[in-house]
């Protein structure tokens, strides 16, 4: 198929995630073709350098060669099977291997994406307090600009506003901790006084550890982290740490919660966990995991059609083998140090107005020339995704937030090509 047939067909019938249309069938869109390492190809011949990771997940790049072995072997035994009262070796094997990574978590709860394993959470934690004596505890907290997922559980907990707002009725009760531009006291002050108050009605703390993706890679401490740990031990609140993307060494350590001293009840995992299948997991704390036993009505009545797919789970026992065979959490703290530089050197320039890093994650705040951070809906960041898109990189921007999230494997030369792209284009964009 020529590539003018395929942008036809697409802006006659594909309506795209995260994307006002009628813009999106005004320009030109990127036809991949294909993908190797951290580049992915426009049928056009046009190569680009994936600073996104397609979508946060790809921390091995593209088309790893033991990936596409395991998944040609696996195809060979299994397919697919329910797992409904029903055992198979990649999921169980991989459940032991990945329990193996978070010391303190005995049971997986499997899934088929981030928004699932979030839903789980969700639901697991309402369920625990209901048939243990605090039906009374069923209100969530969340932090402000959080992002958990889509469907309308995960959605719940989810803190940017343009998301929320057409569902503003339909979203179950959930508290959010305010931040702001500067740091996140104020929001682990309203978590301490809001649980001193109100924990005989709350279920649980939801958060993303450290790292805040949709909010426009907003980073905390640490020490705030354990500090809600500690809180919500003390007033008998289970805290849920979403690592669908913190996971596997985003932020530095394999798991960003684990990596600050903190053993949560519940972890959520997806992205990278996989890295090619939609696939998720819920990570359960013994304690929790023993509120549901017992007879039929204390069972968890919960499971999608696909959960633990033999496919998906072959992928993810060979994805946690590559980690440790290639060194790969190694490699990124050195790539890590050169992304911070890169953000370190772009600070200065008048018109950014803040900048962070955080493993191998880093964002840029820009001002408009207007003068005014445009959030989630600004335009500012879209121009340097134009100006990057010439120059052979993708980078998909937070409204006027602009921001790397490289493959963790990528290599001296991409990642300094990458580099140079970003901040050739952020200039550009903000000089004009
Ligand atoms: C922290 C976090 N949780 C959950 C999700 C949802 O994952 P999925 O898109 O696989 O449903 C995302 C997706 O970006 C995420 O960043």
């Amino acid at each position: 198929m020529k590539r003018a047939e395929v942008i036809a067909l697409d802006k006659a019938h594909v309506w795209h995630p995260y994307t006002a249309m009628d813009g999106y069938r005004a320009e030109d869109p990127i036809v991949v073709a294909r993908a190797s390492g951290c580049r992915f190809e426009d049928v056009d011949g046009t190569s680009y350098l994936d600073g996104n990771s397609s979508w946060w997940l790809m921390t091995l790049g593209h088309g790893h060669p033991r990936l596409k072995e395991v998944l040609r072997d696996q195809a060979e035994t299994l397919l697919h099977v329910s797992l409904a009262g029903i055992a198979h070796e990649p999921s169980a094997a991989l459940a032991g291997e990945l329990l193996a990574t978070f010391p303190g978590m005995s049971h997986v709860f499997y899934t088929d994406n981030g928004s699932g394993s979030v839903e789980v959470a969700v639901k697991m934690a309402a369920q625990y307090w209901h048939q243990n004596g605090h039906p009374e505890k069923t209100r969530f907290l969340a932090l402000d600009g959080a992002f958990h997922g889509d469907t309308l559980g995960a959605a719940s907990l989810g803190g940017v506003d343009v998301f929320r707002r057409p569902f503003a009725n339909l979203l179950f009760d959930c508290v959010h901790a305010p931040i702001e531009n500067d740091g996140y006291a104020k929001a682990f002050d309203f978590f301490r006084e809001t649980l001193a108050r109100d924990h005989a009605k709350i279920a649980a703390v939801v958060v993303e550890p450290l790292l805040q993706g949709a909010a426009g890679m907003r980073v905390y401490g640490a020490d705030l982290l354990r500090e809600l740990r500690a809180l919500c031990t003390r007033y008998d609140v289970l805290l849920v740490c979403d690592e669908v993307f913190t996971g596997y060494g985003r932020t530095g350590p394999f798991w960003a919660s684990l990596g600050a001293g903190v053993t949560p009840d519940l972890v959520c995992v997806g992205k990278a966990f996989t890295q090619l299948l939609p696939m998720g997991a819920t990570l359960v704390a013994p304690h929790v995991e023993a509120g549901f036993r017992g007879g039929k009505d204390r069972a968890f009545y919960y499971g999608h059609t696909f959960c633990g797919h033999p496919l998906g789970a072959a992928l993810a026992r060979e994805v946690l083998r590559i980690y440790r065979d290639e060194k790969v959490l190694e490699h990124a703290t050195r790539q890590g140090a050169s992304l911070d530089a890169a953000f370190t050197r772009l600070a200065d320039h008048p018109r950014v107005l803040r900048t962070r890093r955080i493993g191998m994650a880093a964002a840029a705040d820009l001002a408009p020339s207007s003068g005014a951070n445009g959030g989630y809906l600004g335009g500012v960041g879209w121009r340097v995704y134009q100006e990057a898109r010439k120059r052979g990189a993708y980078i998909r921007p937070l409204g006027d937030t602009v921001y790397l999230t490289p493959p963790l494997v990528i290599g001296d030369r991409d990642l300094a090509d990458l580099l140079a792209i970003f901040e050739e284009s952020v200039r550009v964009v903000l000089e004009d």
